[in-house]
């Protein structure tokens, strides 16, 4: 099937050559130089931005000459940038109870020490084995929202957010599909995904590739982010189905993309946003744009490295806990390794890239911000809690980085790991719990006090409770 043009797609105007990058001033190497100016900021690099795949690899031989060529970069890969503060959505987030709202008012003002405990502490969760498996509740998840929701002896909320590494569709998208899962509402406004910090890529790059996820959701989730021009690797297909050898594309895919003629389009950046559904498209396009002469399709650079386009992935686990029966599936991380040692056989450079989520420290520096937020939007109050604990059920992703950043860690039981007392490499610092709901209480009872109850009473008498006095009648 020949390769369409602009004309026969119906394309008007077209693309401007110019990206953004290039109108706001580049490197010789052709990546942007962040600025501190505008509403982004700029997160040291955790770990390296050079590929694991040599770690990984077995028997690939490097080129002799490519060997010590890796030309100089700026700050791509040593720092990520993030969002200067979260954009809050103007949504309520639940009808206010106004006589329950009174009396646990009347109950807050009589033990003043439990509820600035209550405020001095936060929780970020995991989603994917510790509140979920894929879109089945883990039931005990359910009772520990509905108590930090206000089901507690002090009617009051306390603060938490939802930190995890899935992604693929927008916050809205999957903030309505949690809620109904997990029967307690979830705002946007306490919820970080893999992909969220990206948006403040969208101040760099103008033209991207954005990977994964469900059908094209993945578009609406980056023009939510302010990207132009997103283009999702249906589009390319719709243009030239010759550039997947084995994928049948279908009328219906076809009547959804955005074709035009793609080589006349220079992409900016690949954004990896959540898991392909297509492996062997989504590489072959990542593939073709990391080999091309800046960002062109149908080129081939002659150096791989000085004029090849940032690639970016949301988050590097290697395995996540699903309903199958059997080991944890593979997720992203396994398929940016299948990428850099495409990439490392092919050049035998290094692919440098930049992995965004958790363990990285950008992303909690962000989840701090959101929380901050978050505090306002139910306490009224701009301040960030001191205790903040990480539930999760990685050591290799949510333990790790939040020991790093300093947070409480706590590890569970019902998702990826199934070790012994701790585990031996990243070991939570608060202790391991059979689910999320025995972790909750234990760090509400630390914060809170012993006798701390976990049920709100609507008979309760706020003269005889309070600090000091019998907590539920
Ligand atoms: O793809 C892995 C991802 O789904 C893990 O999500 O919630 O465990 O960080 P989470
Ligand atoms: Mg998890």
């Amino acid at each position: 099937m020949p390769r369409f043009d602009d004309a026969d797609l119906a394309v008007e105007g077209g693309v401007d050559p110019r990206s953004p990058r290039d109108q706001r001033g580049s490197t010789a190497s052709g990546l942007p130089i962040p600025n501190d100016a505008g509403n982004t900021i700029e997160i040291p690099a955790t770990r390296s931005s050079i590929s694991d795949a040599a770690q990984f690899m077995h028997n690939l031989s490097l080129s002799p000459s490519m060997k010590d060529r890796r030309g100089s970069r700026n700050s791509f890969g040593t720092s990520l940038p993030i969002p200067r503060s979260p954009r809050m959505s103007r949504l309520h987030p639940s009808a206010p109870d106004v006589s329950r709202d009174i009396l646990a008012s009347q109950v807050q003002d009589m033990s003043k020490e439990k509820v600035a405990a209550a405020k001095n502490m936060a929780f970020a969760f995991d989603i994917d084995g510790v509140l979920c498996h894929g879109l089945e509740p883990i039931e005990e998840a359910k009772e520990a929202l509905r108590m930090l929701n206000g089901d507690n002896e002090l009617g009051i909320k306390i603060p938490y957010i939802l930190l995890t590494n899935g992604g693929g569709k927008t916050e809205a998208a999957r903030c309505q599909q949690l809620s109904e899962i997990l029967e307690n509402p979830i705002s946007t406004d306490q919820f970080i995904q893999s992909h969220t910090p990206m948006q403040a890529l969208s101040e760099y790059y103008e033209t991207v590739l954005v990977i994964g996820g469900e059908g094209l959701q993945v578009r609406a989730a980056a023009e939510n982010y302010g990207f132009k021009n997103v283009v999702h690797p249906k589009d390319i297909l719709a243009w030239d189905p010759t550039v997947s050898p084995w994928r049948t594309f279908t009328e219906e895919e076809r009547a959804q993309a955005r074709p035009r003629d793609f080589s006349k389009v220079k992409f900016d950046a690949i954004l990896v946003f959540a898991d392909s559904r297509d492996y062997a498209t989504d590489m072959q396009l990542i593939i073709d744009l990391l080999l091309a002469d800046n960002g062109r399709f149908l080129t081939r650079s002659e150096d791989p490295v000085a004029n090849r386009i940032p690639i970016y992935f949301s988050q590097g686990d290697l395995v996540f806990p699903t309903n199958h029966k059997g080991p944890t599936r593979l997720t992203l991380g396994a398929f940016r390794i299948g990428v850099e040692a495409i990439y490392k056989s092919l050049t035998g450079v290094d692919l440098e890239r930049v992995v965004y989520g958790k363990p990285e420290r950008a992303t909690y520096t962000y989840a701090d911000e959101v929380i901050r937020a978050w505090m306002e939007q139910i306490h009224n109050e701009n301040t960030l809690p001191k205790n903040i604990y990480m539930v999760g059920d990685n050591p290799a992703s949510d333990i790790i980085g939040g020991n790093m950043y300093g947070w409480n860690t706590c590890l569970v039981r019902t998702g990826v790991f199934q070790g012994g007392d701790n585990d031996p490499n990243n070991p939570a610092s608060f202790g391991v719990f059979p689910t999320v709901l025995q972790a909750v209480q234990a760090a509400v009872r630390k914060e809170l006090g012993e006798d701390f109850k976990f049920k709100w009473n609507p008979k309760v008498n706020p003269v005889t409770h309070g600090d000091g006095a019998s907590a539920v009648e």
